[in-house]
């Protein structure tokens, strides 16, 4: 662990001094300063997990995602589906230590909203409560649209998220993207509805860039695209993806680092000199005091 550690903890959004001060210079993103930035400055989010990351990501990003892709690229599972409440609320904690400025947004995981928007409330005010990050995603569209209202109508701000919904994989058969033109109108559709509902933004994942167009044109909030073209608002990706640290390459993807490699360099480097005994050296080492 090293004793440098940028960290400052003066600096972590949850420092009520902090926030306020930041506020006061208005340098947090807020959600109306962020919902503004629609066809202007292109929007930059990436996801984060960890405090560090968090930390090195807000120095560049308007907004952070604690997103439950996490249950892929940090606890091995197959999709997003085992991702709990637990899961987000630990990793939207460390993601706020570590983030000063950007908006922090908080996925609401499987089987925590889709119930009632009641149970959407109860679940939503506690990742709020327990993270204090700003505001929580959900997917969905028309379907979502009363729980949308009912949480962004009672101080809960709602990242909406349309196209392709990897919660929805097994009754969509995978992760499809949205190519078909029969499918173009409904998902038009979804991006009013979320929009009419109160959502503040819109991730549209995995859909053909003539859609991309067609919604970021059809609404007033800015759109989020992931695998979903330059047409949108802002981009988003996974840091794992993004950094070259998970296996998975899908076609929207761009590898910006190639860390898998230089994790596998330094590890087998450990390994080597540990065993022929050239790790720790001198230098790493502890001296005796002299004796008082
Ligand atoms: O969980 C996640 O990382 C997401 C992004 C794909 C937008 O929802």
């Amino acid at each position: 662990m090293s004793t440098t550690s940028t960290l400052s903890k003066k600096s972590a959004v949850s420092d009520p001094e902090q926030v306020s001060e930041n506020y006061a210079k208005k340098k947090i993103m807020t959600v109306p300063a962020f919902r503004a930035r629609k066809a202007g400055a292109p929007l930059v989010c990436l996801t984060a997990y960890t405090a560090h990351v968090a930390h090195l990501v807000d120095e560049q990003a308007d907004m952070i995602l604690v997103g439950d892709s996490l249950g892929m690229v940090i606890h091995g599972m197959p999709n997003t589906l085992g991702v709990t409440m637990e899961h987000m609320i630990m990793h939207g904690q460390a993601v706020m230590r570590g983030a000063q400025k950007a908006l922090v947004v908080v996925d609401m995981p499987f089987g925590s909203f889709e119930e009632s928007p009641e149970v959407a409330f109860r679940n939503a005010s506690r990742i709020i409560k327990e993270t204090g990050c700003t505001a929580v995603k959900l997917e969905g569209g028309r379907e979502m649209a009363a729980t949308i209202s009912y949480l962004s109508t009672r101080g809960i701000p709602v990242m909406a998220h349309i196209g392709l919904m990897p919660q929805q994989m097994n009754t969509a058969g995978g992760f499809k993207a949205v190519r078909g033109q029969d499918q173009f109108d409904a998902v038009i559709e979804d991006a009013k509805a979320v929009e009419a509902a109160g959502a503040f933004s819109v991730v549209v994942e995995g859909v053909a860039v003539h859609l991309a167009n067609k919604i970021t044109k059809a609404i007033e909030i800015p759109t989020i695209g992931i695998g979903a073209s330059a047409e949108c608002d802002g981009q988003i990706l996974v840091f794992e993806d993004m950094i070259g640290l998970f296996p998975r390459v899908p076609t929207f993807v761009k590898r910006y680092g190639n860390m898998e490699d230089m994790m596998r360099d330094a590890i087998t480097r450990y390994a080597d000199e540990v065993r022929d005994r050239s790790f720790p050296a001198d230098e790493h080492t502890y001296k005796a005091k002299e004796s008082d």
